[in-house]
């Protein structure tokens, strides 16, 4: 339970809640142990009638049930004793019969207000955490830095966020709830059993700790059998989900026997574990039944001896019987309660696991808000801290303001790295990224990526109109600010030609785009906000020439005053660059302008010699 314990802060705000839902739980279990005396002195009274009936005297006197005595008192004064002539006997047996049957459906309708005061007042307690706590978790993957999402799988953390917490709930609400209500419930049947007959209280409950044992037996089976049957429900739909996204890969290959021979073999298995499961449950309610046949049994059989030597009257039997009943489902829900708080605790476990996970990026005290104009990177060297891989050595490179500064390199050398730095989703391991002379962990984390435009690698567009995409970038962008973006990133045209324009949906419930159209966009999403400081990972590489031209003697003439870095292995992106580093396995193998480089004669003028064999464009 120690990990539950987180939960009690939220238990303590919520207090007022669980303080009414526990005196609901008090005052509905009142008239639940009340009604069985009710049900016991009407027994009681029709017997009295029956021997009066034998007696035939003129007049009868007849003792009235307490009950009613009680209720009557209510509306004015009240005899004990009823004197009544023989002939009227009948006919008030009746009477009698319907005032108590009244009663006792008024304690149920009364019970049955309690009860729904008492899931008002839980369940919508753990409802409120539930939801507290979902927030608190949502807030913390918000503030967790992109190497944690690298090195844990989607999968896990929506379920950290989606079952887990339902698991917790699951212990908020119905957990505390039955567990309250089955602590009240003992102790007042047994307080009232106890009063009536000590012996035969300790009859009528013996069999109930075998209950408990067996149906705790039973219910662990059944639990153990419930995890199996979801463990293979989740390796189902992980395979029936990763066959529906790579079918086109699937189909192509012509594997798709073997995947629905694999889908067959799980969904044996599924199988054979549900009819296992299915067999568990079957025991269930056949123990329980058992049980409380046999208390049920032993209490008749006590009682009536009791009743031949005047300990106590039938009506009490039948008083008992009912609370065996009663007692019956609590006791038997005592092992399912266990799973609950059993499951709940794990889930807390990894909850609180991640809760505690500090993000590596964070913004110091008093970080400055700064505008990112220029950047410098100096003597750096970065190993990504979740795998261990050293991408970046040595690295001195210098954006300053208004320049547009390149930076090219093969596959696997470190640009998109840098990128991340720029951004400060990383910290270098070594030396610092200055901007305005003040290191980046100086500065307001978020106020720096806000301001810069950044067209990062992969793609990913939101499944969302176009223009709420490029919208993303800026808040409150109007519809000219859009068409605008889209216009510098070359894609306007393409858009005004979707019969939907602006308004086309994209992604799962709309259309795809190609690999190069989704660039574009990407990019328009960054020029929106009219950055100061523009980063482009290779974003043009699914672009033709032609088009990239196009688009690159936009930004000469639309971007004058933003400072540029982009990242590219082709080198017609990068012809407009002031300024060139050549990166080679991580370190910068050699810098200078477009026409230094060549006289060098070194990686970038080979480069230069291979891609322009390649495309007569250059
Ligand atoms: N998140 C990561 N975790 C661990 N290692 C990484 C991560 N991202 C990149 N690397 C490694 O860092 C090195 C540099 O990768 P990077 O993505 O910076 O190269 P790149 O120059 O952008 O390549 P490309 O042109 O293919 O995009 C590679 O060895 C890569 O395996
Ligand atoms: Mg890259």
């Amino acid at each position: 339970m120690k990990n539950l314990a987180y939960l009690n802060k939220y238990l303590w705000k919520y207090r007022g809640r669980l303080t009414m839902g526990i005196v609901f739980i008090v005052v509905g279990n009142v008239f639940n142990v009340y009604a069985p005396i009710v049900v016991g002195q009407g027994i009681d009274f029709l017997v009295e009638m029956l021997q009066i009936n034998q007696l035939a005297q003129p007049t009868a006197s007849i003792a009235v049930p307490p009950v009613l005595q009680y209720v009557s008192s209510l509306f004015g004064p009240t005899a004990s004793i009823w004197q009544i002539p023989q002939a009227e006997v009948y006919g008030m047996s009746l009477r009698v019969a319907l005032y108590l049957g009244l009663i006792y459906l008024g304690l149920f309708l009364l019970k049955g207000i309690f009860l729904f005061y008492q899931r008002q007042t839980i369940i919508v307690m753990s409802r409120r955490i539930e939801y507290d706590l979902k927030n608190e978790i949502y807030e913390k993957y918000q503030d967790l830095d992109s190497g944690f999402y690298k090195a844990n799988r989607t999968g896990d953390m929506m379920n950290r966020i989606s079952e887990d917490v339902n698991r917790v709930r699951m212990y908020l609400g119905p957990a505390i709830m039955y567990t309250i209500n089955l602590v009240v419930l003992v102790v007042m049947c047994i307080a009232v059993m106890w009063g009536i007959d000590r012996e035969l209280t300790l009859y009528t409950l013996m069999p109930l700790p075998f209950m408990m044992i067996l149906i705790f037996y039973v219910s662990t089976v059944i639990n153990r059998r419930t995890e199996q049957v979801q463990r293979q429900q989740s390796k189902l739909s992980t395979l029936v989900q990763e066959t529906m996204a790579g079918i086109r890969v699937i189909k192509a290959f012509g594997k798709e026997k073997f995947y629905g021979d694999r889908f067959k073999s799980e969904s044996d298995a599924y199988k054979a574990l549900q009819l296992k499961l299915v067999k568990g449950d079957a025991l269930f309610m056949p123990v329980i039944t058992l049980l409380v046949g046999l208390s049920t049994i032993l209490t008749i059989y006590i009682g009536a001896g009791k009743v031949m030597v005047g300990d106590i009257s039938v009506g009490v039997i039948v008083q008992f019987v009912f609370y065996v009943n009663q007692l019956t489902w609590p006791f038997a829900s005592v092992g399912w309660v266990t799973s609950l708080v059993q499951k709940a605790e794990a889930a807390q476990k990894r909850i609180n696991a991640f809760l505690a996970v500090e993000s590596r990026i964070q913004n110091s005290e008093n970080a400055e808000v700064i505008i990112p104009r220029e950047v410098t990177l100096s003597d750096v060297s970065f190993t990504y801290p979740e795998s261990g891989i050293e991408a970046l050595r040595n690295i001195h490179i210098q954006i300053p303001e208004g320049k547009n500064i390149a930076i090219v390199g093969a596959t696997g050398s470190g640009k998109s790295s840098i990128a991340q730095l720029l951004l400060r989703m990383y910290d270098p391991t070594i030396g610092r990224v200055l901007s305005q002379s003040r290191d980046l962990r100086e500065v307001d984390v978020h106020a720096w990526r806000v301001q810069i435009g950044f067209v990062p690698q992969d793609v990913f567009l939101f499944s969302d109109t176009i223009a709420h995409n490029i919208a993303f970038g800026l808040d409150d962008a109007t519809q000219e600010a859009i068409e605008e973006a889209a216009k510098m990133a070359g894609i306007h045209e393409e858009i005004v030609r979707f019969e939907n324009g602006y308004n086309t949906l994209l992604g799962e419930r709309g259309i795809n785009l190609s690999g190069g159209q989704k660039q574009r966009i990407s990019i328009a999403r960054a020029l929106i906000k009219k950055p100061t400081f523009l980063i482009l990972d290779d974003c043009l590489s699914a672009v033709d020439t032609a088009t990239e031209d196009w688009i690159l003697s936009q930004y000469q003439e639309k971007l004058k005053g933003t400072t540029i870095v982009s990242f590219a292995h082709r080198l017609s992106t990068i012809r407009h660059a002031d300024y060139i580093y050549v990166l080679h396995h991580g370190e910068i193998a050699e810098q200078g302008t477009h026409q230094e480089l060549l006289q060098i004669g070194g990686r970038y003028a080979a480069m230069h010699q291979q891609q322009l064999e390649k495309s007569p464009q250059g």
